[in-house]
């Protein structure tokens, strides 16, 4: 199984620091991976842990102000990164083109793509899931080989889920974890959502989740060691 870490925009340098004090002492044969925010990548030595970033420019290195290109992360020892975050897709108004040129950045420089999708309440009232899912898949994988496809990690994030406690019923999952199978051959497949130390006892009821992509968890070390022994 793989468990994801998301800081987000959390966790200044000397929180940081305790921070990674405190991941040490996580003891799990899963692999977890931490994708802090691009300040911290670099303080990151635990060897339990492997390196993710948040996000990836969409261009090699260059005069892009502000960007962080995948070979600069490669040369921080990143192998993995998460790209098409919703907050990201709502709030920098990324969009699937940018996250297909991202997702085929990575793979030049041999970082696996974490990539997040999920629909909004309102298109899951309106019975737009499906068509939904299908749209982001389609695009952030156009052009990809069938063997980048398989190295694909994908992340189902409802968006109603994140950071309000509300998961969607282990039926809502397995049949959105479904049609994500049948589009896309991607080794892993993992949900993302307000998922905890509570619900981890319902949502490891559904045999086809690969892993877990954590928000709010991630910064909780005492209740992330919970979660994890519960996997089992
Ligand atoms: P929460 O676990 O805080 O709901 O966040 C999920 C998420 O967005 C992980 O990328």
């Amino acid at each position: 199984m793989i468990i994801a870490l998301n800081n987000k925009s959390n966790l200044e340098k000397e929180e940081f620091k305790k921070y990674l004090e405190e991941l040490k002492t996580v003891e799990t044969t899963e692999t977890l991976i931490l994708c802090p925010t691009f300040l911290n990548i670099s303080m990151v030595s635990n060897s339990n842990i492997k390196l993710g970033s948040q996000n990836v420019s969409v261009s090699d290195n260059g005069a892009y102000t502000g960007e962080i290109s995948a070979s600069q992360l490669k040369s921080y020892q990143v192998e993995y990164a998460i790209v098409g975050h919703s907050e990201r897709r709502e709030y920098q108004r990324e969009t699937n083109e940018e996250i297909n040129k991202k997702i085929k950045q990575l793979f030049k420089n041999d970082i696996t793509p974490i990539l997040c999708i999920g629909e909004t309440l309102e298109e899951r009232k309106q019975n737009k899931v499906n068509k939904v899912l299908e749209e982001e898949l389609t695009i952030a994988t156009r052009d990809l080989t069938e063997e980048e496809k398989k190295r694909l990690i994908i992340a189902y994030e409802p968006i109603w889920s994140i950071g309000t406690g509300v998961i969607p019923t282990n039926e809502q999952i397995e049949e959105v974890f479904q049609e994500i199978k049948r589009l896309v051959p991607a080794s892993y497949i993992l949900y993302g959502g307000s998922a905890n130390e509570e619900n981890i006892d319902q949502l490891k009821q559904i045999p086809s989740i690969n892993g877990y992509l954590l928000g709010g968890l991630s910064l909780k070390v005492d209740k992330l060691k919970v979660f994890i022994e519960k996997l089992h």
